[in-house]
């Protein structure tokens, strides 16, 4: 058995953000961080546009109040607002600290940091390292953690949480180099394990987002947050679905249908192509449904919009948005300077997900903590992003919310000590899960239950949906779980068996796909991203609620936890 005074799941920016602020306050504890890539391959290295605070560097009117009303607003008023209060007033600190890590961001003329425009937001208050600003603290983050000691369990595989009466101890992992299982043994552990865009079939999100730490909480008993709520990015390049960042449109690219219009006008008149996502998701759709899409040929009628750069000019695409230009170069050899580009909206981030509070505790239940268990980042909803969260708060939630974390669990530790685990239990437990998906006879290939199971998710739980659609989807799901007990697994070996991660993997997408669906059918009302052509209106009412949903094997329970109202009453919410 393993023993760590903390061990954090998940490389990222919330986990490392987290282990960074523990081992820096008391580097004598033992921190250890466990993913199953290695950290700086985290989706966060991804993270392109930026990162929100009101610095204001580019717009002296701007103010964490704010960046506050425009995040709750842009949240449909479902997120708690103290939870926001604490996002936006503590994030030019946040920032200001990456900076002094030494995070090379992205400079006006004066030496300051620069600012530039996203969606949703009133002021220029999103910072920036050109188009790769996940992949600049992120690596700041890694280098710092090395500096200090902290343990790296890089690919291995968590397969379950220990969750002992009320007490989080410990973790089950499975190292994919060779197939070795151990116990971990920690006084706090944290989830950190990111999104699950791989429940869809078109994301901008890794193959890593399978979602293992909502699945791993769900199977514990605990119950997830507002699951419904998913984020269409509108600018996927079409047809892989990879991100082309909120930042090109914030510098100035205009989205364009088949008839040459900047169609955002007739949507977001006053935001344009800078409304909130959930808003440009469903604009871009309902063009395509109106059947002013574009097809390859550049005739009317087809399943992409444009996104048009050229008019910003070689210079500009090329400091601020290199990234984006040279994604559409190597995949669809487009040059962006004199072409533009065919997106449409693609999966990108989940506003739900494990429940905690502002110190990063997770929720057991609506009125109840878990002892020693603790969330940041996508992974968890404290909620700051409520039924939509605008570009740029994500970095921001999970470096404000994983330094958070990271303080609440040093000051818990030294009155902590390390649980007693039954190893051999754990152990047996993983070898006979593992052995019997290396016996089962079945005949399913997991990539095809995987495929299909997608492609159902996406065709029935997306951009619109109503109760027909869904239950068409839930039923559908229930034939895909039972082929995966029929998946078969080629290879038997125990060394780098990236099938046996596979399967595990397409438990976890199953497992989320299936609260998404549950919580989206009992959300009869449209808000954020949730958009039902059964129900289109808002219904605070009924609905000004967050929905936990309860995992078990006979089906999802879904019960209604209260929103926080601390600043801001709800309004109709136009743009
Ligand atoms: O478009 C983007 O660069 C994405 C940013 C975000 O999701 O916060």
């Amino acid at each position: 058995m393993i023993d760590h005074d903390v061990i954090i799941v998940g490389g990222g920016l919330a986990g490392s953000r987290a282990a960074l602020e523990i081992v820096r306050t008391d580097p004598t504890l033992s921190v250890a961080v466990v993913a199953k890539t290695h950290p700086i391959r985290s989706h966060s290295v991804a993270a392109q546009g930026g990162i929100a605070a009101a610095l204001k560097n580019v717009d002296p009117a701007d103010s964490w109040e704010a960046h506050a009303f425009d995040t709750v607003k842009g949240s449909d008023y479902l997120a708690d607002q103290d939870a926001v209060e604490i996002l936006t007033r503590e994030a030019a600190d946040v920032v200001i600290d990456l900076e002094h890590m030494g995070v090379l961001f992205s400079r006006l003329p004066d030496g300051r940091i620069a600012q530039r425009a996203f969606g949703g937001h009133a002021h220029n208050r999103t910072c920036y390292a050109a188009d790769k600003t996940g992949h600049a603290i992120l690596h700041e983050l890694i280098c710092n953690l090395m500096r200090y000691g902290v343990k790296i369990y890089d690919e291995w595989y968590v397969m379950r949480l220990i969750l002992e009466e009320g007490q989080a101890k410990g973790l089950v992992m499975y190292h994919i180099l060779d197939g070795q299982i151990q116990v971990v043994r920690a006084k706090a552990v944290m989830f950190a394990t990111g999104g699950y865009g791989r429940v869809f079939n078109t994301t901008s999100n890794d193959y890593a987002s399978t979602g293992d730490g909502l699945s791993i909480a769900a199977l514990a008993g605990l119950p997830l947050e507002d699951m419904e709520f998913v984020q269409f990015h509108p600018t996927g390049l079409y047809p892989v679905g990879v991100l082309i960042s909120e930042a090109v449109r914030g510098e100035g690219a205009y989205l364009i249908n088949s008839a040459g219009d900047r169609f955002m006008a007739t949507y977001a008149p006053s935001r344009m192509e800078l409304a909130p996502r959930d808003i440009t998701s469903r604009a871009i759709g309902r063009e395509l449904r109106a059947g002013r899409g574009i097809h390859s040929d550049g005739t009317a009628g087809g399943p992409f919009v444009y996104l048009d750069l050229r008019h910003m000019g070689r210079e500009k695409i090329m400091s601020r948005i290199p990234f984006c230009w040279e994604e559409a170069h190597r995949l669809l050899g487009i040059d962006a300077v004199t072409q533009p580009m065919p997106v449409r909206p693609t999966i990108h981030y989940s506003m739900g997900g494990i429940p905690v509070n502002t110190a990063g505790q997770v929720r057991g239940s609506s009125d109840s903590l878990v002892d020693g268990l603790y969330a940041a980042g996508e992974t968890a909803c404290v909620s700051v992003h409520g039924a939509n969260r605008l570009g740029s708060n994500s970095l921001l939630e999970c470096v404000v919310y994983g330094r958070r974390t990271g303080a609440t669990i040093t000051q818990a530790i030294p009155t902590r000590k390390l649980p007693n685990v039954d190893e051999s239990h754990y152990i047996t437990e993983a070898q006979q899960q593992l052995q019997s998906l290396l016996d089962q006879p079945g005949h399913y290939r997991i990539n095809q239950v995987r495929q299909a199971f997608q492609d159902a998710m996406t065709e029935f739980c997306g951009v619109f949906r109503n109760a027909s659609l869904m239950e068409t989807g839930l039923a559908q799901l229930q034939g895909f779980q039972a082929q995966y007990s029929q998946i078969y697994l080629d290879d038997k070996g125990k060394h780098w068996n990236t099938e046996i991660i596979e399967a595990l993997e397409l438990r976890s997408l199953m497992i989320v796909g299936q609260m998404i669906l549950e919580s989206a059918l009992q959300r009869q009302e449209s808000r954020g991203a949730h958009c039902r052509e059964d129900y289109p209106q808002r219904d605070d009412t009924n609905f000004l609620q967050h929905t936990l949903a309860y995992y078990s094997a006979a089906g999802i329970d879904i019960s209604y936890h209260p929103v926080t109202i601390t600043m801001f009453e709800p309004q109709e919410r136009k743009y």
